[in-house]
């Protein structure tokens, strides 16, 4: 009697310990331990807390980025006009659930309303005006969230892939000396919040080495930053990851953390030879350039799955280099690849599937993020195409 008694409570033991063992990990517990691991999140995510893409975020990630409700266009879409409904349930959501809030972006070329930059009469501003409108904007917003917000993408795109300025309304107007401003009113709104520069293509050797040498003179003039942002809307061949390996330690080299701010995967064809993340590029969609719209057969996905084990690989090699992963989706379904360049199309660009389970790389990644570094040496050399 009495055997079977405590043969019945080993047994039960065993269920349990085993039962736990099923419980799937997540990102947060793993790749989190070693960086912050985020993604962007949309209103219909924070405004609907029953929903499956909800809870994934709160259960999947330890940060979060707020996709487009803090952006110019909607924050202040006319002068005097403020919406700011969406962006403080934003902030509320991130803070219920613990997690790191992330703003962004104060200043960008895109998404900011046209009155920004003219006067009554439709004419373009003088430049002390519009840093006068930078100045009040930047601190109405910082200052809102001041103390909330752990850091602020407070400039993006401001480069050329050829690593010169791109030619916004902000540049054109200002000049060159309107980023250093936005870094000096975003410090003045918020003292405590991180500060970070963020733009795409970062691992093209003239953008990031423009890039570097801008965040080197902020650093000279005093001002802080505390990271750059790459990106990283990613392609099954491009960035060419020895490229990418270079970008991170060179923007490292200068003083300050990466972030990989916006992480996907691009795996549906290309409309024509084009890169980046330009917003205002559309092509007609055709059904040949939505191939996976019923699913996707297995070589594909361990095809993609390997892309996404080698960026993941680099990024545990670049830790300490690494403040934040933050996936540019909460799931494919969420992602703005869906619509972009071709409205309407099937993406594949995150690592959770439309219903939010986790792709079967998500083990493959967990296990790396637990291993020892020295089982993916070789791994690293022959993926370094
Ligand atoms: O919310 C409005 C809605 O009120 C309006 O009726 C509707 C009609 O067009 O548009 C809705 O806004 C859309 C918005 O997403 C929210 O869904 C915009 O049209 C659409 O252009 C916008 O796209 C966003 C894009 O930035 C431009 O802001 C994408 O979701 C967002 O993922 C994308 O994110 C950018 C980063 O901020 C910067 N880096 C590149 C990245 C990808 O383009």
């Amino acid at each position: 009697m009495k055997k079977v008694h405590v043969s019945s409570i080993l047994l039960s033991v065993i269920l349990t310990l085993w039962g736990c063992n099923m419980q799937a990990q997540t990102l947060s517990e793993t790749v989190g331990q070693h960086f912050r691991i985020g993604c962007a999140v949309n209103n219909t995510i924070v405004q609907n807390p029953q929903s499956a893409a909800h809870k994934h975020v709160c259960n999947q990630f330890n940060s979060v980025v707020a996709e487009n409700c803090m952006k110019a266009q909607f924050l202040s879409p006319a002068e005097g006009v403020w919406n700011w409904s969406e962006a403080d349930a934003f902030v509320a959501f991130g803070e219920r659930n613990g997690m790191q809030v992330i703003g962004h972006c104060l200043i960008w070329h895109s998404q900011t309303a046209d009155w920004m930059f003219v006067d009554q009469d439709g004419k373009e501003v003088s430049r002390e005006i519009l840093i006068q409108r930078m100045h009040w904007y930047i601190r109405t917003v910082v200052g809102r969230y001041k103390g909330r917000i752990a850091g602020w993408d407070v400039c993006n795109e401001c480069f050329e892939d050829d690593g010169t300025r791109r030619q916004s309304p902000w540049q054109r107007i200002i000049g060159d000396d309107y980023i250093e401003l936005a870094f000096r009113f975003a410090h003045e709104a918020d003292p405590d919040a991180e500060l970070y520069y963020n733009d795409y293509s970062m691992s093209v050797p003239a953008k990031y080495e423009a890039v570097c040498r801008m965040v080197s003179d902020l650093k000279k003039k005093g001002l802080r930053i505390d990271a750059v942002g790459m990106q990283s809307h990613n392609g099954l061949t491009w960035p060419k990851l020895s490229n990418y390996d270079r970008a991170i330690d060179a923007i490292a080299a200068t003083g300050v953390k990466v972030i990989i701010s916006e992480l996907d995967l691009n795996v549906l064809p290309n409309p024509d030879t084009f890169s980046g993340a330009e917003v205002t590029q559309f092509y007609e969609y055709t059904p040949e350039l939505d191939p996976y719209a019923k699913g996707m057969d297995r070589t594909t996905e361990d095809l993609i799955g390997e892309r996404w084990q080698a960026f993941f690989l680099l990024y545990r090699q670049h830790a300490e280099q690494i403040a934040r992963v933050t996936f540019w989706a909460a799931g494919d379904a969420d992602s703005w690849l869906n619509d972009w360049p071709i409205p309407g199309r099937h993406a594949y660009a995150t690592l959770f599937d439309r219903d939010y389970n986790p792709k079967s790389v998500v083990k493959e990644i967990i296990k790396m993020y637990e291993g020892q570094m020295y089982r993916y040496r070789y791994v690293r050399r022959t993926k370094d195409k």
